[in-house]
């Protein structure tokens, strides 16, 4: 391991808002995200796949009011988003090293007010379709965790995934008001994402990629 991660790691296991194995927190935040960390009743939003947090962080900022907390395995990355929070006193953010596949062992059900899925791995292989992060498995997931009229919200450079996904959604009769656009910037919805972009979106944007986008919520 590099000497940047190393002490990245290092720094994580000190940092309030990064929550991972080595704090005593970490096994207990299931249902008491409020109570026992943020010490605030609000809204939770959960990013899956944070990478450096930047919906985590941006929407944070925008919404003082409400809490926001990104998933992802790399503590490497969730440092850079714990850091933008630390340098910018945001209190409303936090970032928590998990696998997704895991995340009910984190949040109980209707904990959760919405999620953003933003740029995951498309996982194009047959053998991986169990992985995507908008597959069944992972939607039964979600629906668990939301509240009622709670939002789903997906950004993906990727077309094949976005084709997935919605067929995935359209197979399902507990889905409503689905909406997506194949060109994120020239459509009705450029409001909905709050002009925030992502590590990943910014590359692919700088290929002339279109970002695809859709929201949902679970009846
Ligand atoms: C393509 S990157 C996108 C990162 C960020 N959302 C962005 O748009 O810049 C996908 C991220 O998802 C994380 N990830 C993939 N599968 C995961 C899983 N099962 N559990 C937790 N994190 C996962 C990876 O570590 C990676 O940071």
């Amino acid at each position: 391991m590099g000497r940047a991660k190393l002490k990245r790691f290092n720094e994580n296991s000190s940092r309030h808002n990064i929550l991972q194995d080595d704090k005593p927190i970490y096994k207990h935040l299931k249902g008491n995200w409020n109570k026992d960390f943020f010490k605030v009743d609000q809204p939770i939003t959960v990013e899956m796949g944070c990478g450096k947090g930047e919906y985590t962080v941006g929407l944070s900022k925008l919404n003082p009011n409400e809490n926001f907390i990104g998933v992802d395995v790399k503590g490497d990355r969730l440092w850079v988003g714990s850091t933008m929070c630390i340098e910018e006193g945001i209190e409303n953010a936090a970032f928590l090293r998990a696998q997704i596949q895991l995340i009910e062992d984190f949040f109980s059900e209707d904990e959760v007010s919405n999620i953003w899925i933003t740029f995951p791995d498309p996982r194009p292989k047959d053998r991986d379709i169990k992985r995507r992060l908008t597959s069944p498995r992972y939607l039964e997931m979600y629906k668990r965790l939301l509240k009622r009229e709670g939002w789903v919200y997906f950004k993906t450079d990727n077309q094949k995934l976005f084709e997935y996904t919605i067929e995935v959604l359209n197979e399902r009769s507990d889905i409503q008001n689905l909406d997506y656009t194949f060109d994120l910037y020239t459509s009705e919805f450029v409001d909905d994402h709050h002009g925030i972009q992502t590590t990943f979106e910014k590359k692919y944007l700088a290929q002339g990629i279109k970002i695809k986008y859709l929201k949902f919520q679970f009846r």
